[in-house]
């Protein structure tokens, strides 16, 4: 099979904002207990955060990590984390028990230690405008206030100088605690994000504002997509920085063609990116407004569904969500960095959902290991190095059919870093046989292949385990030539490849 890709560096999508390189830790789970924080394990520091999964997290490479919730956030007071007294309380988003002892101060000690900017989501269910606003004195103002004095109490003199305010959690779900209809959410939405301007004292667009984040449509199989997209943006436009996106794709062995329907997610994420990148295009020529609004997909990954949801109930830090990630996610996931990295011009952050242990690139065992799952490893290549700008691609392969449409068996993103004068290829192979592919490279100069690695194997179903942590993992590839800017390169069957040139 061949293929040829085509990039030149004049072509540039757009920047690429380090945020898009972000996760997500909600109190789901073990996310937060036995995940990062974990007293009395032999790796916790004297906060109780586990040094080993800091570790991890900063070779993954996230910027920032969005936090407490999720479903969570909707019936979450942030009063109940903060000070002596914790209070237990139920948590009815994943019918667990809550004990709070990890709330907000401990979320920015431990941003502080894992080198991560702190993405807040404040709770538009069972909470109010004012609940919103009085985290934020809590967090950013300096000193002289209620809640900025008991701040101070609890031992954080310094202002937190949280940025990323998300406001609420996927409200168009009839699963959300106190759920709401795109109207009545668009209200309450704007009406916290006034609140939160006047406090932060910076209009949307000044530098260092506050960046707001307003829900989006939570899947584009929401009965409610676009709609929803539209009418919460005609009432919140001129105050939100953001919009937010959520999708989840799965491998389901009972569809006809599972494993092409699979392999067609990526496509079906840039569909879901272009539609919303349109519909707020659309909202900002209704407005004839000046102000911009980009794209936080601050929820993404594969997540099979498979694994227990809620039972059993009311225990603390349930065995919830425990994916295991296969070679196979390992590609699709791979596919969706693409999407991702494919819309730089307006995806200006986003979260791989979750960080730790619920549908996690990071696993940990209670007292015991850590663990990279096979998707650590796209996701570590991709923020380690696709940096600077995206370039666009033209790619002439074979394609395949799948329940979302006709794909590329070629999907591949191509970045540009000026600064390292560096050039990387991110290219999935999803064809069954291996592709003989010419990269036509020649705007870059004068390049030569820094690093070439590889993710693939005969059984997609491989998958790393404690006692077997490495079956699914990159293998270095020979270095391939590159003469008058061509280099050919040969893709695995079914494979997730980097490649790395500079000049
Ligand atoms: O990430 C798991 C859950 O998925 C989140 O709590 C929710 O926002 C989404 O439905």
């Amino acid at each position: 099979m061949r293929a040829t890709v085509f990039a030149d560096k004049h072509m540039k999508i757009g920047e690429i904002h380090p945020n898009i390189y972000g996760s997500f830790i909600e109190h789901l789970g073990r996310a937060v207990y036995e995940g990062i924080y974990e007293p009395g394990h032999p790796a916790a520091d004297k906060d109780g955060f586990r040094r080993d999964v800091i570790e991890l997290i900063k070779e993954l490479g996230v910027t920032i990590v969005r936090y407490p919730g999720g479903n969570f956030v909707s019936g979450y007071d942030w009063r109940d984390g903060i000070g002596k007294e914790r209070k237990t309380r139920l948590d009815l988003a994943w019918a667990s028990i809550e004990s709070n002892e990890f709330g907000t101060d401990e979320f920015m000690k431990w941003c502080k230690q894992a080198g991560v900017a702190p993405m807040l989501a404040v709770n538009m269910g069972t909470g109010t405008p004012k609940d919103a606003l009085e985290l934020l004195e809590y967090c950013n103002h300096p000193s002289g206030t209620y809640y900025s004095d008991l701040r101070r109490k609890n031992g954080s003199e310094q202002p937190y100088g949280v940025k990323y305010w998300c406001i609420g959690n996927e409200m168009d779900g009839d699963w959300q605690i106190c759920g709401l209809d795109a109207d009545s959410y668009g209200r309450k939405a704007m009406q916290t994000a006034r609140m939160l301007r006047w406090a932060d004292a910076k209009r949307a667009d000044e530098e260092g504002a506050l960046q707001l984040v307003i829900c989006g449509s939570c899947s584009c199989d929401m009965p409610s997509y676009p709609e929803w997209d539209r009418k919460v943006l005609e009432h919140t436009y001129e105050e939100a920085n953001l919009l937010s996106m959520h999708r989840y794709y799965g491998y389901d062995a009972s569809s006809k063609n599972p494993l092409e329907d699979f392999l067609g997610s990526a496509d079906n994420m840039s569909g879901f990116i272009d539609a919303v990148k349109s519909t707020i295009h659309y909202v900002r020529t209704l407005k004839r407004s000046r102000h911009n609004v980009y794209i936080s997909f601050d929820e993404w990954n594969i997540w099979s569904q498979s694994a227990p949801r809620t039972a059993p109930n009311w225990i603390k830090a349930p065995h919830l969500l425990e994916d295991v990630y296969t070679l196979r996610d390992a590609l699709v996931f791979g596919g969706l960095m693409n999407a991702l990295l494919n819309h730089s011009d307006v995806v200006k952050c986003a979260c791989l959902a979750q960080l730790v242990n619920v549908i996690a690139p990071i696993m940990t065992e209670k007292g015991g290991k850590v663990l990279r799952q096979s998707t650590f490893y796209p996701f570590r290549y991709a923020a380690k190095y696709g940096r600077g700008e995206t370039v666009r691609t033209i790619v002439d392969c074979e394609k395949f059919e799948n329940r979302h449409g006709t794909a590329n068996t070629l999907n591949v993103s191509v970045t540009h870093d000026a600064q390292s004068r560096t050039v990387c290829v991110f290219a999935c192979n999803y064809a069954q046989s291996a592709q003989d592919v010419a990269l036509e490279l020649r705007s870059f100069g004068d390049l030569s292949c820094a690093e070439f690695v590889q993710m693939s194997g005969n059984d997609l179903s491989a998958a790393n385990t404690f006692d077997a942590p490495d079956k699914v993992t990159p293998q270095a590839c020979d270095r391939v030539a590159v003469r008058d800017g061509k280099a050919n390169i040969r893709l695995a069957p079914l494979s997730w490849n980097f490649l790395r040139f500079t000049y």
